[in-house]
């Protein structure tokens, strides 16, 4: 059985909840750890990885992620899957709308790492993100700010096609 980690980052909990959530929901012992502390070993160490930030500042990586971000960059990733997923608020944020979830992805590919998981952008109203390429988000998009409500539908639905990219279905 693959071992399948969920690490995050989270201020309020949003994070968090959504991390808890989708460990929850990919099964087969997959867990959700806080990434505080996690050095490179900590992301070498599972088969999978699920990666989750909110963005905060203006764009910027949630807190305890700046800390780990290097760790993560000199983790050993070749031949390993990754995804990520980032929480935000395209109303009151539209310029850098889950920005923080790029910088997750461009240190997944730095250590070597394969991404999976990229959505659609269609749901959500924003002017700018860095989280998107080749117009597509690199990952889950979540908005508990002003989308609560789909939140969890989001989440199924992007475990269900995590499952099929990851051979799990
Ligand atoms: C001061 C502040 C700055 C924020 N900056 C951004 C931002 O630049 N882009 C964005 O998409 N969301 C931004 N947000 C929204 C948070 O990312 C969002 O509330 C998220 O759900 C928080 O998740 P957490 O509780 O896991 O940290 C900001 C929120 C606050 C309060």
């Amino acid at each position: 059985m693959k071992k399948i980690t969920v690490f995050y980052g989270s201020t309020t909990g949003n994070t968090g909840s959504a991390a808890k959530a989708i460990a929850a929901a990919l099964g087969d012992g997959a867990e959700a750890r806080d990434v505080s502390g996690a050095d490179a070993n900590a992301f070498s160490e599972p088969d999978v990885l699920v990666l989750g930030t909110s963005t905060w500042g203006v764009g910027d990586l949630q807190d305890d992620w700046v800390g780990a971000l290097d760790a993560l960059k000199g983790a050993r990733l070749a031949g390993k899957k990754v995804a990520v997923f980032g929480l935000g608020d395209q109303n009151g944020f539209g310029d850098s709308f889950v920005d923080g979830m790029r910088d997750l992805y461009d240190a997944a590919i730095a250590a070597g790492g394969t991404v999976v998981g990229a959505c659609a952008t269609d749901g959500y109203e924003f002017s700018e993100s860095r989280a998107v390429v080749d117009g597509q988000f690199v990952g889950l998009v979540l908005d508990d700010d002003n989308q609560a409500g789909q939140t969890d539908a989001r989440i199924a639905a992007w475990v269900t096609q995590l499952k099929q990219e990851l051979g799990m279905s």
